[in-house]
């Protein structure tokens, strides 16, 4: 993990074109873009489908990016292999998930892969104190999860603020994303409550200029 950028921007590909991803991770990767954001549903942890392993493992032959993948599903712990070896470089899962925490991360840190916890919405800051220590990100969602396009919940910046404040104290290197209603404005109110990595879709897959897009983030 060696990235140029202080702030990351991961575009998320659920707002890109399945039937054209090759193109689509081109672009993204072209204007500059640090990681890729797959986002993965199960229909059970959040009320869409998206896509699995087979697909991150075709992604991974089509792009040496650093693919970020977000798992939106009931049981993360029964699928860290398949991922891992589908060729995932960061796998980052729900504490709100069923599966034990501190295994799941083991397991992740076991495929070579990095570790991330996720919360959602309604789940306090103190939720992930506990694992700080033991991953490389904390993924605020900034939205209910299970849909591009939402609106940001600007009451989610005291909660990246808290976790900043915490992981300044027992892990400073550790990444803090935000993910949902990404755009300039309110990627500038989360990079001043302390986050450094920023997931967009629909903004800048849907800008006809990608590559400002991109930049315009940052
Ligand atoms: C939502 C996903 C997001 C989504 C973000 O559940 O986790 O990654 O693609 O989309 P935008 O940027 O359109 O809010
Ligand atoms: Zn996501």
């Amino acid at each position: 993990m060696d990235f140029k950028n202080k702030i990351k921007i991961s575009p998320s590909i659920l707002s890109a074109d399945y039937a054209a991803l090759r193109e689509d991770i081109e672009k993204v990767n072209k204007a500059g873009a640090d990681m890729l954001h797959v986002d993965v549903m199960d229909g059970h942890f959040v009320p869409n489908i998206s896509i699995g392993p087979p697909v991150v493992k075709s992604i991974r032959k089509a792009t040496d990016m650093f693919l970020d993948c977000h798992l939106m599903i009931s049981d993360p712990i029964d699928y860290i292999d398949s991922f891992a070896k589908s060729g995932a470089d960061l796998i980052s899962f729900h504490v709100e998930s069923n599966s034990p925490v501190s295994e799941t991360i083991e397991k992740i840190k076991a495929a070579g892969v990095l570790p991330a916890l996720v919360v959602k919405p309604g789940t306090p800051a103190e939720a992930v104190f506990p694992y700080l220590k033991d991953i490389a990100m904390v993924l605020v969602m900034t939205v209910e999860p299970g849909f591009g396009g939402q609106s940001f919940m600007e009451n989610m910046l005291p909660k990246i603020k808290t976790i900043r404040e915490e992981a300044n104290r027992v892990n400073p290197s550790l990444m803090i994303q935000v993910d949902g209603g990404i755009v300039p404005e309110t990627a500038k109110l989360c990079v001043a409550a302390g986050a450094d990595v920023l997931v967009s879709g629909s903004y800048i897959f849907g800008a006809a200029d990608i590559e400002r897009a991109v930049e315009s983030l940052r």
